[in-house]
């Protein structure tokens, strides 16, 4: 099988498992396949009797600008950010040594712009998309009651026969009031708001944080980081005051976009490291004396002016390495 064949394999996998990824947020979103489970209530129980907060269009964080910011900012800061890294790296010919050894068969080159920019989006919608499955599937499985419930639901006490406020009522048709919005009121637990703001704002912090390497920036970075985090802070925030979540859905909101996060930045893409660091690390030719544990190289003018060679060798043990891979697939 030809390396060429492979990887075209390999794209083609990724992308139903991509189109798998949309269609399952899609049908938690905008379908009712997978209905929520009916959670009981105590009558008058005053964690549920909120006023009712309008819908969510009128919150100070409306739905349409949390999405943009969600999709819109970390896409420009990624599509800058991989430009002017190509560009510096052009301008030192660091280029040439990095990337040439990354061919995709014969044919094509793939320009590394254009492949880690790629990569870094695609890593950061697929996350995006599990976040919302995660959140949703919470949200089902749970049907945890919003701080306003009881004032949506409207029950009519006197049919329900509460006459102490201990009386647990579990009838599925207890409510009165307008169908949707009991529904939405029985989706809280976890906060959709809270985890995707934390999701894109922690993605966003660690791409600063591993890639941008300037002189000077010191603190620069760690205060548009955390900067960032506010952000995302202050929106699950948000959702506490004005009644639409309880404080416990924040958290859990929070805790799942931070361990996407973190799992894909760190396991999936690397920290935003090029593929040349995996090579320096887990050298294929010697194997049996992998060191366990790497240590970080300082390098010497000696060393740099033996980079070219290096390259070289290099260059043809990823194509052996490339060979052996198509062989075996
Ligand atoms: C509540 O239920 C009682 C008894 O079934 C009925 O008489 C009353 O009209 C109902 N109230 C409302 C507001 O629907």
């Amino acid at each position: 099988m030809s390396f060429q064949f492979s990887l075209t394999i390999m794209l083609y996998f990724q992308m139903v498992i991509m189109a798998g990824t949309v269609m399952l947020a899609y049908y938690f979103e905008y379908t009712d396949t997978f209905t929520v489970n009916v959670q009981g209530f105590f009558c008058y129980d005053s964690s549920y009797t909120k006023p009712y907060p309008g819908p969510d269009e009128s919150s100070d964080i409306p739905p349409v600008l949390l999405l943009s910011l969600v999709t819109g900012v970390p896409v420009l800061v990624i599509i800058v950010g991989e430009t002017v890294v190509f560009c510096l790296q052009v301008a030192t010919r660091d280029f040439e040594n990095q990337e040439k050894t990354l061919l995709t068969g014969d044919c094509c080159y793939i320009n590394p712009l254009v492949r880690r920019t790629v990569r870094f989006l695609g890593i950061y919608t697929f996350g995006l998309f599990a976040t919302d499955i995660f959140v949703n599937a919470g949200q089902v499985v749970t049907g945890n009651l919003a701080p306003h419930f009881l004032t949506v639901c409207k029950p009519n006490y006197t049919a329900l026969g509460c006459r102490q406020f201990t009386q647990f009522i579990t009838d599925a048709n207890a409510c009165t009031g307008i169908p949707d919005l009991v529904i939405k009121a029985r989706r809280t637990f976890p906060s959709k708001d809270a985890a995707l703001s934390v999701y894109a704002a922690l993605y966003l912090a660690m791409y600063i944080t591993s890639t941008i390497k300037a002189k000077g920036t010191r603190l620069a970075k760690p205060v548009l980081c955390l900067g960032l985090m506010c952000l995302a802070f202050l929106t699950g925030i948000n959702r506490v005051a004005e009644y639409r979540n309880h404080w416990s859905d924040v958290i859990a909101g929070f805790l799942i976009g931070i361990s996407i996060a973190v799992f894909l930045v760190v396991c999936v893409v690397n920290n935003f490291k090029g593929r040349r660091t995996e090579h320096e690390h887990w050298p294929t030719e010697n194997l049996a004396q992998m060191p366990i544990i790497s240590i970080p190289r300082v390098e010497n003018p000696l060393e740099k002016s033996l980079r070219q060679e290096r390259v070289c060798n290099e260059a043809e043990r990823c194509v052996n390495h490339l060979t052996a891979f198509a062989e075996v697939t």
